[in-house]
């Protein structure tokens, strides 16, 4: 379904019953991401999963920011009537976007999943070549992400199908959508305090040979954090929910078997 947002429409599909879990998506990707998940949740679980703006089938937010992906968010949950405390998962840039809803909201974060993510800011060399990148994005299109992104995106044993389906998609980004995503990355603060300031479990998975956010920034979010579990996707890259969906689930349903009962 699609809310309405200050007048911008984002897209948000939501699946199953039981205990909330919201699922946000990395850079230049969408909600798509975590299809091969929901069978296996959807029983248990009221699954909420945005296209965040700008991406797959949300319209972009001019200027748009960490805080304004996140103020989105819980303005979609609002929207569809989902007022408790959930479990949040933040793939990539979606683990930044759930650091800023942890800021925001910390009383409504009753779990974190962070997937093949990092707490540190970019470098400024990073934030430069990303800041350039949205103004070439501009003018050339999200192509230019896509096949940048792409050679670092899976891990050596993921099929030419799987790339195919992912350049495509990446590719599809509006170029609006990408190039503010690109330059709100740029912006972002530290959130190592944030984490070792969460008093809720986190759980932190890596994969074992993500080239984007390798598994040296998964410990040292593990190690950062009060009280946290780090599970390595064998196998996979940056995109461990798609390319082992059955490892990623049973770690998540570890994690989640372990929680104490919502109050
Ligand atoms: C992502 O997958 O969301 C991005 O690659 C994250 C980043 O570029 O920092």
């Amino acid at each position: 379904m699609h809310v309405t947002i200050d007048g911008r429409s984002l897209y948000v599909e939501t699946h199953g019953d039981g205990e909330p879990i919201l699922f946000v998506h990395g850079f230049p990707l969408s909600g798509e991401m975590w299809a091969p998940l929901v069978p296996g949740l959807r029983d248990r679980h009221r699954l909420i999963v945005p296209d965040l703006a700008g991406h797959g089938r949300s319209d972009p937010a001019p200027g748009v920011t960490m805080a304004r992906f996140a103020d989105d968010l819980l303005a979609a949950l609002a929207a569809l009537g989902e007022d408790r405390p959930f479990t949040l998962v933040g793939m990539s840039m979606g683990g930044y976007v759930a650091f800023e809803l942890c800021r925001r909201r910390p009383d409504r974060v009753r779990a974190l999943v962070l997937a093949n993510t990092r707490a540190q800011p970019d470098a400024p060399e990073v934030a430069r070549d990303r800041r350039e990148t949205a103004g070439r994005v501009r003018r050339e299109g999200a192509e230019l992400v896509a096949d940048g992104m792409l050679p670092k995106l899976f891990g050596p044993d993921a099929g030419d199908d799987l790339r195919e389906r992912w350049r495509a998609i990446m590719a599809a980004t509006p170029a609006e959508g990408a190039a503010g995503a690109l330059l709100a990355m740029a912006d972002r603060p530290d959130s190592f305090p944030t984490l070792a300031a969460l008093t809720c479990p986190v759980l932190v998975v890596a994969g074992e040979h993500d080239a984007i956010t390798p598994p040296a920034d998964a410990t040292r979010m593990r190690d950062a954090a009060r009280s946290a579990t780090l599970e390595t996707i064998a196998g996979a890259g940056h995109m461990s929910a798609v390319e082992e969906p059955r490892a990623f689930l049973d770690a998540l349903r570890r994690f989640l078997a372990g929680l104490p009962a919502p109050r």
